[in-house]
């Protein structure tokens, strides 16, 4: 089951307000890559801000990092990405088109299958055995199956060889492992605790695609939260609350969003246990979060090829040993496709005629308030206002045109107030708000704007 509107207007929707531009494109664009614009940059920040705030600074456990995104590449050596981290890829012989299997198996069916863990076989044998012909052509003829490496590859200083190949990283946690000694060592920090990063990572993805849901570059919030192994809590519990409350602080509404558990042959190589948020995006259910306990699979490996004693000294009885992560994981790009379907609507108003609004919390709504002089002659007067507010939140000034019109494009936006000074302003030093969602309409005092908009938010 999909959403009540489809990705096209969604997609539209983002791209003719300017939140989102399509990649290099007065040159034709370059595929499946975006620009976030003026408004999109922003609600980005927003969310961004938002999850360090939540994750970081409002967590006594946890630390912030900002680590390299080129490294040496040994780290990917020992985190098994260089030769390991590939996908299954087949071809069409009739008219070449080039599939992941695994996506073109779930995609043939209603029923909620997952394919990541089957091996080749059983992917050709459900092929054959459910006649699953190539999506373009019609045709059942492939090719066999390779994998495909998804690690972008490039050179660093001078020379083209081998010994110049360096990788753009394709997740933060490997830059967050690394750091584990120097991090442990230079805060004192005793477990448990975390360490978050938020940063872009690349994969050469065989099918990007759905806008921005999957894209070769895109942006990850990371938590590596490092626990004693004995340690009785919960910790993988406490994390998957955290992000349940994250989603709804959000204003995902509940039903927009489920759990999914990887099944035994679907978990990664290096995870004991792992868990998806997925929302219900226009083309079906898909991976929005995921959340798995990673073992102390990272930290050995590092310890195994660095030959770096990176075991944690326990002030209890010091003992040492390498601590087990849980880790919480999600894409950047994809809560903000979520946040932008969980929000669109177009409503019927009174009159006959439609409006578009985007209901975003006001936490990460590029635009928390508009303020407009209901005429151009009183801007003078309204961009006081404006000033007022903007030491505090993001406001956007705005005389050009009839009120109702900008009403709806600040709807459209998910602005969620408006401020509208008029004629009377000037008396009774007061301006009207309107509410995006309610679209009603109070008076209230300039002075008392300030603290009105912050008890809201
Ligand atoms: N460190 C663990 C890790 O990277 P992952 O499931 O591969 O796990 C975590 O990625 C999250 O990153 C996903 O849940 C998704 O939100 C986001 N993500 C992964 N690949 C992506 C892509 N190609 N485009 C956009 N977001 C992606």
């Amino acid at each position: 089951m999909g959403q009540k509107y489809t990705m096209e207007e969604i997609v539209t929707a983002a791209k003719v307000s300017g939140f989102i531009y399509q990649g290099s494109e007065i040159y034709g664009g370059l595929a499946n890559s975006w620009d976030y614009g003026p408004l999109g940059s922003q609600m980005k920040k927003n969310i961004k801000d938002l999850w360090w705030k939540n994750f970081i600074q409002m967590n006594p456990n946890n630390l912030g990092l900002d680590s390299s995104i080129l490294m040496n590449p040994k780290v990917w050596e020992a985190s098994g990405h260089v030769g390991g981290f590939s996908d299954p890829l087949i071809d069409c012989k009739e008219c070449k088109q080039r599939f992941r299997v695994d996506k073109l198996i779930e995609e043939s069916t209603d029923e909620d299958l997952v394919v990541d863990g089957w091996d080749s076989k059983q992917m050709i044998k459900y092929l054959e055995d459910h006649n699953i012909v190539c999506p373009v052509c019609k045709n059942f003829n492939y090719t066999g199956i390779r994998q495909f490496d998804l690690m972008f590859k490039t050179n660093m200083g001078v020379l083209e060889d081998e010994s110049s190949n360096v990788y753009l990283r394709p997740e933060n946690a490997q830059g967050i492992f690394v750091n584990f000694k120097n991090i442990q060592r230079t805060s004192r920090k005793k477990l448990p605790f975390g360490v978050g990063q938020i940063g872009k990572s690349f994969r050469n993805e065989i099918t990007p695609g759905n806008f921005i849901f999957r894209t070769r570059e895109f942006e990850q919030m990371e938590l590596e939260f490092f626990i004693n192994p004995n340690d009785p809590k919960d910790w993988f519990g406490f994390w998957q609350e955290e992000i349940n409350k994250f989603l709804i602080e959000l204003g995902i509404d509940q039903n927009n969003f489920r759990v999914r558990k990887h099944s035994d042959q679907e978990l990664a190589h290096y995870a004991s246990q792992t868990i998806d948020y997925e929302f219900k995006f226009p083309f079906g259910w898909g991976e929005l979060w995921g959340l798995a306990n990673r073992g102390n699979y990272d930290l050995k490996q590092h310890q195994d090829h660095s030959n770096e004693d990176l075991t944690y000294r326990d002030p209890q009885d010091n003992s040492r040993y390498l601590p087990h992560v849980i880790e919480p994981s999600v894409g950047v790009d994809r809560l903000f496709l979520s946040l932008l379907v969980n929000g669109y609507h177009k409503e019927e108003l009174e009159d006959g005629q439609f409006r578009e609004v985007l209901k975003l919390s006001p936490k990460v709504a590029p635009i928390t308030i508009a303020v407009l002089p209901l005429v151009k002659k009183l801007s003078d007067k309204a961009l006081e206002v404006f000033k007022l507010l903007s030491l505090e939140f993001n406001v956007e000034f705005d005389f050009a045109g009839k009120i109702g019109k900008r009403y709806r494009r600040y709807d459209a936006i998910g602005t969620p107030w408006c401020l509208t000074f008029d004629y009377d302003s000037l008396d009774d030093k007061s301006v009207t708000i309107r509410d995006r969602d309610s679209m009603e309409q109070k008076r209230i005092e300039i002075d008392k704007l300030v603290n009105y908009f912050k008890d809201l938010i």
